[in-house]
């Protein structure tokens, strides 16, 4: 939440910063503000999109110049969205400026200690507070900016990335983390921070991930000095990012949520890249082989994830309890952390997250790893704190994810997770050869069949045209795909604000019942062949009160089209594997209707990408 970026080097750093806020602009899209020295520290803030600070800077009589930048996208904590509340925010005597990710969680005793001491305050920021403790240091002890930035980071309990410019040293930015990522790049005589490579890899490719408590000096002749708030200097290898500039753009779509959705068949193919060979009859995952006799071992296994994430990590249940034959326990990482959990050192712990930056999952880590338990991440962004942290992991290979609603990082993470199930399951003979072989062989044909689902979106387009105005919506599911109706209620009440609620098909009997009537479209994943006709019941009680059902049934069913009002037909397939095809058909209903109501498909009101904050 929140992106910055900044920008120290030869040429003018705005164009630079505005184009590095486009990308980051995913992170949060309240507000947006850049800082430039040049003599003066010039900043330009404005509420709203990184659109509207750019028609802001033209519109404005001082022409934005300076080598030395930096730039904030704003999603709000502290302080509604406002010119006044945005990024950067500056020092009383007007010398530092600052931009921040995260919340200082102790803001309150700092600002009411500042202000006795005569700091006023212009916004409501908890940011605004760490700009004027950095002053205050500076000017008690008579420090050196770096030193004074470290001093008062060791008074501030929370989460920050932060990024601090000093009118008084115009060849120098600060930067430093603890909790929220920040990244250096180092190209050819200019250096960058940003919260992610995005903004960096058009310039370079060479990157350092900062670590916690990790504070950096970057001075323009290009020395720059990595070392923790006790001041042991923190030597840290230079990566060398493997990211194409074209993955970060649309590529001919309407928007990025298309683009990754019809990326599925790739993505899909390339999480399973070397992991799978069925006509040899494996599957095996690096991460999990070099320790597969601990992991065999594990008596339970404990999944933990938010939002999207957690869907994928449900439908791991299944799939870990019916191949590998081990109990699972599905945690939300924001509950997980708080309640003391019991955790054995044989557990298996697994935390699934697309940014490998989420602050709940991080924390849940932490826990699962001070009390001894073996964490195994499943992460897409590479290099990112959740990949760093765990024991050991398997990357997700999807590419950059930018719209906001999760897709194909969800369909990439279940591929992964399968392959998990079947590596562990054969290694534990708890699967039979030829089920294995079958699964194996079914696998592979996953891209081709969601290539075959996704030349249906005319058909899910006009379902949509007809359910566009509904209020509220349920999705039903069973067994494999019961999480899949949730993930259907996700991405429908995330970027369209239609009112969506998942069940399991046969609770809707002991209450969301009583919400049907003939306004209310329900959408039933109705492909299990193991419960069809149970399926066919529900299916029967929401058509007696008059219910609008949409069905998504397989391309051979006979009974529930001759029922439903409408049917999207998909390919055939093994149980375990159906969310792999039948979430497909639920992203492009919600991306239709969104769109329809004239929603920002993209960038959803109030969320963002990247959640780095409680
Ligand atoms: O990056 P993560 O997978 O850890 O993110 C978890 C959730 O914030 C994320 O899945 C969120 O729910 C998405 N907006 C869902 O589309």
């Amino acid at each position: 939440m929140c992106g910055i970026v900044a920008y120290i080097g030869k040429k003018e750093a705005y164009p630079l910063i505005v184009d590095g806020l486009r990308k980051m602009e995913y992170r949060g899209y309240d507000s947006a503000g850049v800082a430039l020295l040049d003599q003066e520290l010039s900043i330009y803030k404005k509420k709203g999109k990184v659109q509207d600070l750019e028609n802001f800077v033209l519109n404005s009589k001082i022409k934005p110049t300076g080598t030395i930048g930096m730039g904030h996208t704003r999603w709000a904590t502290h302080g509604e969205p406002s010119d006044r509340n945005s990024h950067p925010h500056t020092s009383g005597n007007g010398d530092l400026a600052l931009i921040h990710n995260g919340i200082i969680e102790n803001y309150a005793t700092l600002k009411d200690a500042l202000i006795e001491l005569g700091h006023t305050f212009k916004s409501d920021t908890d940011t605004e507070v760490l700009v004027h403790l950095i002053e205050e240091i500076q000017k008690k002890y008579d420090l050196p900016i770096e030193e004074a930035v470290k001093k008062s980071l060791e008074k501030v309990v929370g989460a920050y990335a932060i990024v601090v410019m000093d009118k008084k040293n115009p060849d120098l930015i600060i930067g430093a983390r603890n909790s929220s990522p920040l990244v250096f790049g180092l190209g050819e005589d200019e250096f960058f921070l940003a919260s992610d490579a995005s903004p960096i890899i058009k310039y370079t490719n060479k990157v350092i991930y900062l670590e916690d408590e990790d504070v950096i000096s970057i001075h323009r002749n290009g020395e720059y000095k990595i070392s923790n708030l006790q001041n042991k200097t923190n030597n840290h290898q230079i990566k060398e990012l493997d990211l194409k500039l074209e993955e970060l753009e649309k590529g001919g779509f309407d928007h990025f949520m298309l683009k990754e959705i019809y990326q599925q068949p790739a993505t899909i193919e390339q999480s399973m890249k070397g992991r799978l060979n069925a006509s040899e009859g494996w599957a095996i995952l690096g991460g999990m082989s070099q320790h597969i006799n601990r992991i065999s071992k594990s008596k339970r296994i404990i999944m933990m994830a938010c939002g999207t994430s957690w869907h994928s990590a449900l439908i791991g249940e299944y799939l870990f309890e019916e191949i590998a034959r081990i109990p699972v326990e599905v945690e939300y990482a924001s509950e997980f952390r708080y309640r003391n959990p019991i955790i054995y050192e044989d557990d298996f712990i697994i935390a699934l997250s697309q940014s490998g930056e989420t602050a709940d999952t991080l924390a849940a880590i932490e826990i699962a790893k001070e009390k001894g338990a073996f964490v195994y991440g499943i992460v897409n962004v590479v290099g990112s704190s959740i990949a760093r942290i765990t024991d050991s992991g398997s990357y997700i290979h999807a590419g950059p994810e930018i719209g906001v609603a999760s897709t194909k990082a969800f369909t990439s993470q279940l591929s992964v997770i399968t392959l998990m199930a079947l590596y562990l399951g054969h290694e534990r003979g708890k699967i039979s050869e030829g089920y294995y072989r079958q699964l194996l062989n079914e696998l592979e044909t996953v891209p081709r069949k969601v290539e075959q689902i996704l030349k249906k979106n005319d058909h899910i387009k006009y379902i949509a045209s007809e359910i566009k105005n509904a209020s509220n919506a349920l999705y039903l599911g069973r067994g494999y795909n019961f999480p899949v109706a949730l993930e259907g209620a996700l991405k429908l009440k995330e970027i369209s604000y239609i009112h969506a609620e998942g069940y399991p098909a046969a609770e809707m009997k002991h209450g969301p019942i009583a919400l049907i009537d003939m306004y209310m479209p329900v959408v039933v994943i109705a492909t299990n062949k193991s419960a069809y006709e149970k399926i066919v019941s529900n299916i029967q009680e929401v058509k007696a009160r008059k219910g609008i059902v949409i069905a998504i049934i397989n391309e051979d069913d006979t009974m529930i089209r001759e029922i439903a009002d409408f049917f999207i037909e998909i390919p055939a397939i093994a149980e375990p594997l159906s969310p792999l095809l039948s979430v497909i058909p639920l992203q492009l209903l919600s991306y239709h209707i969104a769109l329809m109501r004239g929603c920002n498909v993209d960038q959803p009101r109030n969320l963002a990408k990247s959640v780095t904050v409680e």
